[in-house]
């Protein structure tokens, strides 16, 4: 066994350091360094006896994965997963207490064992935080009936090694990373040298077995994933449950080694469970949603694999104090300064001594570039205190200098907008070359050129169809 020396963690960052100091240089929280052992070289004890290969080989030689995918059985968990659990990886699903990580994956597991029956394996529930008792009365509430989901409520890895030996479960579910403890990692669970031990151990349990895990982890009400971001590295996917200023919760992949990140699932948690939103158009626009009030637009924003058309709200009011500020959590409020930098440079619009507010409507997180227009209509008409015309709304990106930037997606921005009722979008030229302010009719809705914001902002306030 390889020689253990002591190591000062991060308890923030998970920075690591020979000898304590007071502050971590990393990321210069004060007592935050705590003293840990450091992990064992090598393999966990999962998987003693079994031996990686000593030589390497040619690429070529190497049989190609059929990679495998297994599906919840639940549509937005797989959509966020990239299309379901793949073989052999560990996910890592945090979110803060509460939010209904453990409803998710018994309903999961359940849905998982309900379809494929015991082929490739059993379904294994690992709890460190319920009983049995307690884990019963949740399966009863969510009506799963749990008939061949095994269930194991313990903290000891000892324990849950002999049960994964016994049991060669296809799929576990360990909840939470937080609560095991693995005996050579220290007698305290929680700590970061325990979530890296039992996470190492786990994600080389699964790809050697080619079988899947799923660890909750617990993330504090900032965002701080102290424990759970130091082993972001060692697990294959990382997805978030985040809720809104509603009840919708969203389900986000942070990390995603087979699939893309920009994915999201939404559901809403209902007094059987979690369900997931069927019509996510309806939720995030306001009730006269093609002919909003000043200050709000629509925008179809393409979120992971599908198109969302959401209500942007803005308000400005004078600065007080004469220094201004943005308050805005679900568009990064840098991307909020900058457009309105944009507007008061190209359309002489004064935002400088003005407090600028921003909201989503449904409390969903945007990161689509095409934001950057829609934004500019909604800053500008509620600056102006000006509504729009009836049935417009807005897409496209924003360079400093003005020029309204290509999106992707473009099609799919259209068919949702129109299916919403919208009659026209005002965005960027479409790449004929056609400048100006021309339309494209697209069915019911007109796909409206602007190469530049001020044009933009013409077109989306003219009166004219
Ligand atoms: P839970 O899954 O225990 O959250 P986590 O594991 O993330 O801490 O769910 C927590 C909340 O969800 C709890 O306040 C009760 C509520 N809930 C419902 O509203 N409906 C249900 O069917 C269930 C099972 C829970
Ligand atoms: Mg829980």
């Amino acid at each position: 066994m390889a020689k253990r020396k002591a190591l000062h963690v991060c308890s923030s960052c998970g920075h690591q350091e020979s000898k304590w100091l007071g502050q971590c240089p990393a990321c210069g929280e004060w007592n935050t360094l705590e003293e840990q052992l450091a992990l064992q070289d090598g393999p966990g004890p999962l998987l003693h006896g079994l031996t990686a290969p000593r030589q390497s080989s040619l690429l070529s030689r190497i049989e190609a994965p059929t990679s495998a995918r297994l599906s919840t059985g639940i549509g937005e968990l797989d959509r966020a997963l990239g299309g379901g659990l793949m073989e052999g990886s560990t996910v890592l699903i945090g979110g803060e207490p509460g939010i209904g990580k453990s409803t998710l994956l018994l309903q999961a597991a359940a849905s998982v064992q309900r379809s494929t029956g015991q082929a490739g394996g059993p379904v294994l529930y690992v709890s460190g935080e319920e009983s049995p008792a307690q884990i019963r009365q949740r399966a009863d509430r969510l009506e799963v009936s749990g008939a061949h989901l095994h269930l194991l409520c313990t903290a000891h890895m000892e324990i849950i090694r002999e049960e994964l030996a016994r049991l060669k479960p296809r799929l576990v579910i360990v909840d939470s990373v937080q609560t095991m403890i693995a005996p050579e990692a220290g007698a305290v669970p929680g700590t970061i040298n325990q979530i890296k031990t039992v996470t190492h151990e786990l994600a080389e349990w699964s790809r050697t077995r080619g079988s899947q895990v799923i660890l909750v982890a617990h993330v504090t009400k900032e965002g701080q994933i102290a424990g759970p971001k130091v082993v972001e590295h060692l697990v294959d996917a990382v997805l978030l449950f985040e809720q809104s200023g509603s009840d919708l919760r969203f389900l986000r992949a942070t990390k995603n080694r087979f699939g893309a990140i920009e994915e999201v699932g939404i559901f809403t948690m209902e007094h059987r469970g979690l369900e997931e939103l069927t019509d996510p158009g309806r939720v995030f626009l306001g009730p006269d949603r093609t002919h909003p009030p000043a200050g709000v637009v629509a925008a179809p924003c393409y979120e992971g694999s599908r198109v969302l058309v959401v209500e942007i709200q803005a308000l400005t009011v004078p600065a007080k104090g004469g220094v201004s500020r943005t308050f805005s959590d679900r568009i990064d409020n840098r991307r909020v300064s900058r457009v309105a930098a944009v507007l008061e440079k190209h359309l002489g619009v004064s935002f400088s001594d003005q407090d600028i507010y921003v909201n989503v409507a449904g409390g969903i997180r945007i990161q689509d570039v095409a934001i950057d227009l829609p934004l500019a209509v909604a800053l500008f008409s509620a600056r102006q205190g000006k509504e729009l015309p009836r049935g417009v709304l807005a897409t496209g990106e924003l360079s400093l200098a003005g020029e309204v930037r290509p999106v992707s997606h473009r099609a799919q921005r259209i068919k949702a907008a129109e299916e919403m009722g919208f009659l026209r979008l005002v965005g960027p030229p479409g790449g004929s070359g056609q400048s100006g302010g021309s339309a494209q009719k697209a069915g019911q809705i007109s796909w409206i050129e602007a190469p530049r914001i001020a044009q933009a902002i013409r077109q989306a306030f003219s009166s004219e169809p």
